[in-house]
């Protein structure tokens, strides 16, 4: 039986961030998790272990990590082998450890902002030196999206006075939902083999593929580009199961991946039970048709938020994302006109009541933006989209 996304589940009942931080009269559209149940397959294999009772210590099995091997193999035909493969408590731990063992204080680590707020907390974190290639913003009519700017980006590399030693790439990138071509992706890693840079690339969103996108991991490019890479994977998006924190680092280079699994091991840090049982049905494959019902939907929901915003908010200016359930939208010309103020947040939860996160905080390329997200039922969908038209009036 297909899934019924439309489904209005009531997760106020629940812990939920999303849907306690703010008052009750305010409709939650900001942290990135969807409003949907997880698919049947994971919920069964969950319960069967609540049903056994007991919650111990557990190993990982050899079959978790051989299923992200083979799904690589099966979405990129990228080979890599189940030893490549190191389950993290997150990607966020991922990318910091990934900097911890690679960028040498004082160094530098490049980012493509406006981007997923902790990219820019890693420098402070690891002592190193935060280096920018802002996004270029492209507008058509109602609609933009965000391009690489090559002269921004070569003029970042190295800059600040520091050597570039990482660059921390994200693919789909988040809050823009553009995918990178493989031209696009060619074109980086030549750059960063050109001036020995090493690259980590979160591709956390890679499976949510909007219409009839691809995406290309970086390191499925060459072995060479495999030597250089981290690759950051998880099944926590995808399948709406970020709350059981477990990811996956990819490392090819077998130094890379000792001095990684040194590091977790030094910080003691270790994956949850349950996030194993749930990630390695979800990379089975088992859950693939609730995967294609899901994309279906949220390319609707996408298409519903372009839609609207042509038709009802003529000033405003919304992106068409590629892959995530992310839009981002664009209140500059509003903002000028002084009919919205910042923070964009606040004046939406107060004269809207509905709660988005606030563009700056992503970074340079941010101000004047929100992030919605629209993964979840249309009807609560719709609900926010018209609190935006009421509360610009
Ligand atoms: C690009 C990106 N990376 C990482 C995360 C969070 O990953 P985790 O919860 O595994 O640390 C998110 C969550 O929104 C994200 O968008």
């Amino acid at each position: 039986m297909p899934t019924n996304f439309d489904k209005v589940l009531n997760r106020r009942t629940s812990n939920s961030i999303k849907w306690n931080a703010f008052p009750k009269d305010v409709l939650p559209m900001w942290v990135a998790d969807m409003d949907f149940a997880a698919p049947q397959p994971i919920l069964d294999a969950l319960q069967k272990t609540l049903d056994h009772g007991v919650l111990g210590y557990e190993f990982k099995t050899d079959v978790l990590r051989a299923n992200v091997a083979a799904r690589m193999k099966k979405l990129y035909d990228w080979n890599i082998s189940a030893e490549d493969v190191i389950p993290v408590p997150g990607l966020v731990t991922g990318f910091n450890i990934a900097a911890r063992i690679t960028c040498p204080p004082g160094s530098g680590i490049l980012i493509q902002p406006p981007v997923y707020f902790p990219f820019m907390k890693v420098q402070k974190n690891t002592g190193t030196v935060m280096q920018i290639a802002e996004l270029k913003k492209v507008t058509h009519g109602n609609t933009l999206h965000h391009e690489i700017d090559w002269d921004v980006f070569e003029n970042a590399v190295h800059s600040n006075d520091a050597r570039t030693s990482m660059f921390l790439l994200c693919n789909p990138h988040n809050p823009t939902g553009t995918i990178y071509t493989d031209e696009e992706l060619q074109r980086m890693l030549e750059l960063c083999e050109q001036e020995d840079i090493l690259i980590c690339s979160d591709e956390i969103h890679s499976e949510l593929l909007l219409d009839d996108a691809k995406h290309t991991p970086i390191a499925s490019l060459s072995p060479e580009a495999g030597q250089r890479t981290i690759t950051l994977v998880a099944a926590s998006k995808t399948f709406n199961i970020a709350g059981l924190f477990v990811g996956f680092a990819i490392i090819e280079n077998e130094n890379l991946r000792e001095k990684f699994k040194a590091e977790l091991e030094k910080l003691t840090f270790h994956t949850n039970s349950l996030g194993h049982i749930a990630s390695e049905v979800a990379f089975s494959g088992a859950c693939d048709n609730w995967l294609d019902e899901l994309r279906a939907y949220l390319t609707a929901n996408r298409d519903f938020v372009v839609e609207y915003v042509a038709k009802n908010l003529p000033s405003v200016r919304v992106s068409q994302p590629e892959a995530t359930f992310l839009a981002w939208l664009d209140f500059n010309e509003l903002l000028e006109q002084g009919k919205v103020t910042m923070p964009l947040q606040d004046f939406f939860i107060e004269n809207g009541k509905v709660a988005f996160n606030e563009g700056a905080a992503f970074g340079p390329g941010g101000e004047g933006f929100v992030r919605l997200n629209f993964g979840c039922p249309r009807e609560t969908l719709i609900d926010g989209l018209e609190r935006i038209k009421k509360a610009i009036g």
